[in-house]
Parts: C-alpha cells; sequence; structure tokens
C-alpha cells in the first residue's frame, strides 16, 4: 500500500539564543515524518553550527543566496516551491521587521517572498522588545496577512528577566505547525472509540496491580484519528498526559469502569482501537482498609477481568471494525496472527516491547496484520506511527468486509 509522501518543512533559524533548542525541533519534525531543510542567517551562525543542523536533518543547511553549487542543484525559487510550510523559530524582532517589510536580502527572507507555502513563525527575544510598539505593529501586519504566530511563551528569559517572549518549546512547535498542513481525512465522518493507557486493580485503597503503559501510543492515535476527520472518545487510564484538544476524553481506573465506559460510548462507532494495556486479572475482593504487613506470606487471589477488546469483537448488533493491539516480547507475528484470529479482530497492531524497547519511550515500531494483509509500518515516532497507522485502517476498512462476528470470540 503507497504510504502519502513526507511533510516538506523548511525550517528558518535566526540568530536568537533560543537557536540552541533548534537542533531538538528538527528531531521533533522528523520523528513526525516530516522532511526538514533547515536555511540560518548569518546571525543564526553566531549561536548554532550549520553541522550540527545538518547531521540531525541529514540534508546540507543552506546559509547563502549566493551559492552557485547550491543553486544548481536546488535554486531558491525551487527550494521555495518544495516547501509544505515554512517555519521561523527562532524568530528575531528583527527577522519578523525585515518579514513584515518584505525584505529580500537573505536567502531566508527571500525564500519567504517567494514561497506559496504556509508561513509561521515561532517569535523568540526579550520581553521588553516583544513589547515594544514597533515589533507589536509589525506582528499585527504579518497576522494580517496570514502568517501564523506560534508564541511566544512566558518565562524565565536567557537575559535574566521574567516575562513574555519564551519561544515555545520544539515538540509545541512541530505539533502546532504539522497540524496546520492540509491532511487526507481518511476518516472523515467517523466515529471512533480508542482506549489508552493503563488500568489500576485495587488490592486495597493503596495499593494496586497494574500494567506498564504511558499510554502515549494511544494518545497519539487518538490525535491521529482527529486529524484524519473523526470524531474521536477516548476512555484512558491514568496516565500523565493532558486531554488532546478536540477529543473526548473519559477518565477510569479499572478494566471494569473501562468496559462500561467502551460500551457506553460504542453506540454509532465505525471504529474500536484497543491500545491500552488492560490488566488480565484483578483482586476477587478490595480491601477495604490498608492491609497491614504482619504475615510472613500474603495471598491475593486474582480473577479474569473482562476482556474488552473481545467483547467488543463479539458484538452481533453494531459492531464496529475492531482494531486490537499486540506487545510481545518474543515471537511477534505469530502471537500477533493468533490474537487476530482467536478474538476474531479486523486488524492487529503488534510491537516489540522488553529490551528497552516500545515502554515509557517517544518511539516504537509496528507490524500491522489483518485478513489477507500485512504490512510492517517500521520504526518511528509514536506521533508518525500513528498517523501510518490511521491511514491503513481507513484504507483496510474500505476494501475488506468485516468477518461475521456469529461465533463466540476465542482466547489468545
Ligand atoms: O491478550 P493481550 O492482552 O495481549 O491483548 C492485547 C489487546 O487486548 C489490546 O488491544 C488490549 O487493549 C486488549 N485487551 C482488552 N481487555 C483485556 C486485555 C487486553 O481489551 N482485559
Amino acid at each position: 500500500m503507497d504510504s502519502p509522501r513526507p511533510a516538506r518543512i523548511l525550517l528558518g533559524v535566526t540568530g536568537g539564543i533560543a537557536a540552541y533548542k533548534s537542533p531538538d525541533l528538527v528531531r521533533r519534525l522528523r520523528e513526525r515524518g516530516a522532511e526538514v531543510q533547515v536555511v540560518m542567517t548569518r546571525g543564526a551562525a553566531n549561536f548554532i553550527t550549520p553541522l550540527t543542523l545538518q547531521a540531525v536533518s541529514g540534508r546540507p543547511v543552506r546559509d547563502t543566496l549566493w551559492d552557485g553549487s547550491a543553486e544548481a542543484a536546488m535554486d531558491h525559487i525551487e527550494l521555495a516551491r518544495w516547501a509544505d510550510a515554512v517555519l521561523v523559530a527562532p524568530a528575531t524582532a528583527d527577522f519578523l521587521a525585515r518579514l513584515a517589510h518584505g525584505h529580500a536580502d537573505d536567502l531566508l527572507s527571500t525564500l519567504c517572498l517567494a514561497t506559496a507555502a504556509p508561513l509561521a513563525v515561532a517569535p523568540a527575544m526579550n520581553r521588553l522588545m516583544w513589547g515594544n510598539a514597533a515589533t507589536r505593529a509589525n506582528v499585527a501586519l504579518l497576522e494580517s496577512r496570514g502568517v501564523a504566530i506560534f508564541g511566544p511563551g512566558t518565562g524565565e528569559q536567557a537575559c535574566g528577566e521574567t516575562g513574555e517572549g519564551r519561544m515555545l518549546e520544539p515538540a509545541e512547535l512541530a505539533e502546532l505547525l504539522l497540524a496546520r498542513l492540509p491532511r487526507e481525512r481518511v476518516l472523515a465522518g467517523l466515529k471512533v472509540v480508542i482506549t489508552a493507557g493503563p488500568t489500576r486493580e485495587l488490592i486495597d485503597p493503596v495499593r494496586f496491580i497494574s500494567n506498564r503503559s504511558s499510554g502515549k501510543m494511544g494518545y497519539a492515535v487518538a490525535c491521529a484519528a482527529r486529524d484524519a476527520g473523526a470524531e474521536v472518545v477516548l476512555v484512558s487510564g491514568p496516565v500523565a498526559l493532558p486531554a488532546p484538544a478536540g477529543v473526548q476524553r473519559v477518565c477510569v481506573e479499572s478494566a471494569e469502569q473501562m468496559y462500561e465506559a467502551v460500551h457506553a460510548a460504542l453506540p454509532g462507532a465505525d471504529i474500536y482501537i484497543g491500545t491500552a494495556a488492560v490488566a488480565d486479572y484483578r483482586p476477587v475482593a478490595v480491601a477495604p482498609q490498608k492491609i497491614k504487613k504482619t504475615a510472613e506470606n500474603l495471598r491475593v487471589e486474582l480473577v479474569r477481568a473482562p476482556d474488552i477488546l473481545g467483547s467488543v469483537a463479539a458484538l452481533r448488533q453494531g459492531r464496529p471494525f475492531v482494531v486490537g493491539f499486540a506487545a510481545e516480547t518474543e515471537n511477534l507475528e505469530e502471537h500477533a496472527r493468533r490474537k487476530l484470529l482467536g478474538k476474531r479482530l479486523d486488524m492487529i497492531a503488534a510491537n516489540r516491547v522488553g529490551d528497552g524497547l516500545a515502554f515509557d519511550r517517544d518511539d516504537n515500531s509496528l507490524l500491522v496484520l489483518w485478513n489477507g494483509g500485512r504490512e510492517d509500518l517500521g520504526a518511528g515516532g509514536k506521533p508518525e506511527l500513528a498517523r501510518r497507522l490511521v491511514a491503513l485502517i481507513g484504507a483496510v476498512r474500505c476494501s475488506v468486509r468485516q468477518a461475521p462476528a456469529d461465533t463466540a470470540a476465542g482466547e489468545s
């Protein structure tokens, strides 16, 4: 199946102290699947070397209008056409002024004039420079022409002062920029229910059994489904992540609560994606008080927690397209295929865990299986993998007939 070509971002770096964050910004954009071409101003080179930005972007950095060899390869007009979006981060007060007044006396300002791609700037400067009437007027002019102004944030500044003028953090800038790019809305008009995070099964009021899960993959899938045009209900176990904008989040603790919340959200759902690391067992009873450590050995009797994924796949009426996740430490494909068939799923996304892989990390790798199909989505940042997975779900859901759910869900 063809994957869409990566987004092409032209990143302009100008001469402010926040340029030290530019390599991280390049990384954040690339882990979200973008290709990044860095263009530096002369001032930027006082804060960060082109070699560093070349190393993280994987492309030679461009910094002058007068480089004959670079112009022979891709001249400044081609470069301006190549970009799907231009982000200038950090954008100094001087650069904003030059941009507002249409200067074209270096490569970056020329590209900004010559591109038809959306343009965003992330201002970074001392709070008084940001508040100065000249800067305010320049920013208002740029905004009125459709330039997106990302930030700045408020906080401690490199000059020792505190106030407005800090560049936004790289991860936030990457999200803001990529969210503005037109995407294929493969799930437009569909309702998607997604579970994420771990569950907690209480032993007593202060102790619980849980699974290792940060929720990052499930939250990334929720954002990708939202960006693909879906109405998203995210049923989340306890995680340290903020609710994604534009997504309805339902917070739960235990597997039973997650089961109830999922089935309450399912009416009208077209797709169910179970990324949660649901506990397989829960204590038979929750001790009403904290258990004292008097005995040498303690037995906690466990019973099976509800199999949420299996129950959705077994629905006879209103059954959505059902996608499960499988975290495996060995024989990834074999175990995942057994789960796909055993639980009568429509699709399963398998990731290898253990040995420092997947858990609590920002990247992952996914192998996706469905009846009659297989696609290795490779490795990458979780947001980018989530986007690839959502594109695949949209395509496969359209092309395969759902298996009839007329036999009981098997066990894996
Ligand atoms: O069998 P295993 O736990 O590896 O299956 C993982 C898949 O099943 C995930 O999609 C997970 O969300 C789902 N699951 C569930 N209810 C359970 C256990 C797992 O929905 N009790």
